[in-house]
């Protein structure tokens, strides 16, 4: 258990590629952080400057205060997992295992012992004479996570350990690393580009983009109070939908005018956007948070283009002016392609952005 702090740290490969431009990130003791974003945004490199195995351009790495940015990686305390394992293909599970253990000169018995308590825990207990080769691709994963607890690291770096698994395999997996995070309280930080995944394992997501944060929190935080459009369009399956509207104000109402639609809503709670009235902004609309509604209710009318059945509920694609809108709607509510369906919005629920910075328009209501 650790506390890290990343104080300004940067990595240049090249004179034009920077892996990270800027990192400033404090996590606390026990936290669960996952980093998020897409490929080439700099999360590899975030944990290998963590892990002592990519030298830092700029800035200071601390683990509980003590400046760890020019120790090798051995002496940091630290245990990170990959996502193709790096299990040692000749040695058995047990030795797997118990290598790095042996490297600190434990006692045979109590080696013993570890080892088989922390297969215990990510259920490979039965499996320690195997060779890696004789195992799943789940089993084998396993192990590599077994390896990295073993030593019961000050902080345990996991960099999308999941990614080779089967999607139903991975879902089980996360619930497990929940689990085991649980019980060994073990600083960690996890890397995935699954947005899904990031939400229902993290105590707090740092969203990347671009080798630079662009914002911190909690899956509620990210989700309800995405700190601009980047993060409301990547967070969420089907990601938001963005409209840009003309705001005007008019007494105590709003109007947001679309190409498609207007919608007036009451400005009581969000007086900020006067300073918007006559320019144009996006709102941001969740795909559960658009409603199909009786036509007398409906703010607009449309026409669907697919329906997409998901079981539990359903996604309807509908085309307004060559952009894709798309909602969830209930598995119940009868809707097929061809249908005219009225439209209505979670009003409470709707994002503001200001269309030049795409960055949220902060409400008092919020604060
Ligand atoms: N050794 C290297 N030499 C030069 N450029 C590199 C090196 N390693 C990474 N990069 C570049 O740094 C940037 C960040 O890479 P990084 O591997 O950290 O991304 P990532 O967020 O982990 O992406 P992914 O989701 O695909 O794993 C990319 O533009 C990448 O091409
Ligand atoms: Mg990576």
């Amino acid at each position: 258990m650790a506390t890290l702090e990343l104080i300004d740290i940067a990595k240049r490969f090249t004179k034009k590629v920077w892996g990270v431009k800027k990192m400033d990130l404090e996590v606390e003791e026990k936290e669960f952080i996952v980093l998020l974003g897409p490929s080439g945004c700099g999360k590899t490199t975030t944990m290998r400057m963590i892990a002592g195995l990519e030298e830092v351009t700029r800035g200071t790495i601390l683990l509980d205060g003590k400046d760890i940015t020019d120790i090798p990686p051995r002496d940091r305390g630290i245990s990170m997992v990959f996502q193709n394992y790096a299990i040692w293909p000749h040695m058995s599970v047990y030795e797997n295992i118990a290598f790095s253990l042996k490297l600190k000169k434990m006692p045979g018995a109590e080696i013993k012992q570890r080892v088989q308590e922390t297969a215990d825990m990510v259920k490979i207990g039965e499996l320690l004479k195997r060779l890696p080769g004789q195992l799943s691709g789940g089993q084998q994963q396993r192990v590599a996570l077994a390896r990295a607890l073993a030593v019961r690291p000050r902080l345990f770096l996991m960099d999308e350990p999941l990614s080779n698994l089967d999607a139903k395999l991975r879902v089980i997996m996360r619930t497990e690393l929940k689990a085991i995070h649980q019980q060994t309280e073990a600083t960690s930080i996890f890397v995935t580009h699954d947005q899904s995944e990031a939400m229902s394992m993290a105590d707090r997501i740092v969203i990347m983009k671009d080798g630079e944060i662009v914002q911190i929190g909690s899956p509620d935080d990210v989700y309800f109070r995405s700190s601009n459009m980047f993060v409301a369009g990547f967070i969420g399956t089907p990601p938001s939908n963005f409209f840009t509207v003309k705001c005007e104000f008019k007494k105590e109402k709003i109007s947001l005018k679309h190409s498609h639609f207007t919608l007036e809503i009451d400005s009581i709670g969000i007086e900020e956007l006067k300073k918007y009235s006559g320019k144009e902004i996006v709102l941001g609309v969740r795909p559960e948070d658009l409603l199909v509604v009786a036509d007398d209710k409906a703010v607009f009318t449309e026409e669907v283009l697919v329906v997409e059945p998901q079981g539990s509920h359903q996604v309807v694609a509908l085309n307004l002016s060559e952009t894709i809108v798309k909602m969830i709607v209930s598995a119940e509510t009868k809707v097929n392609p061809g249908d005219k369906i009225g439209l209505g919005f979670n009003i409470k629920r709707i994002h503001f952005f200001d269309k030049e910075t795409e960055n949220r328009i902060p409400l008092i209501s919020e604060a």
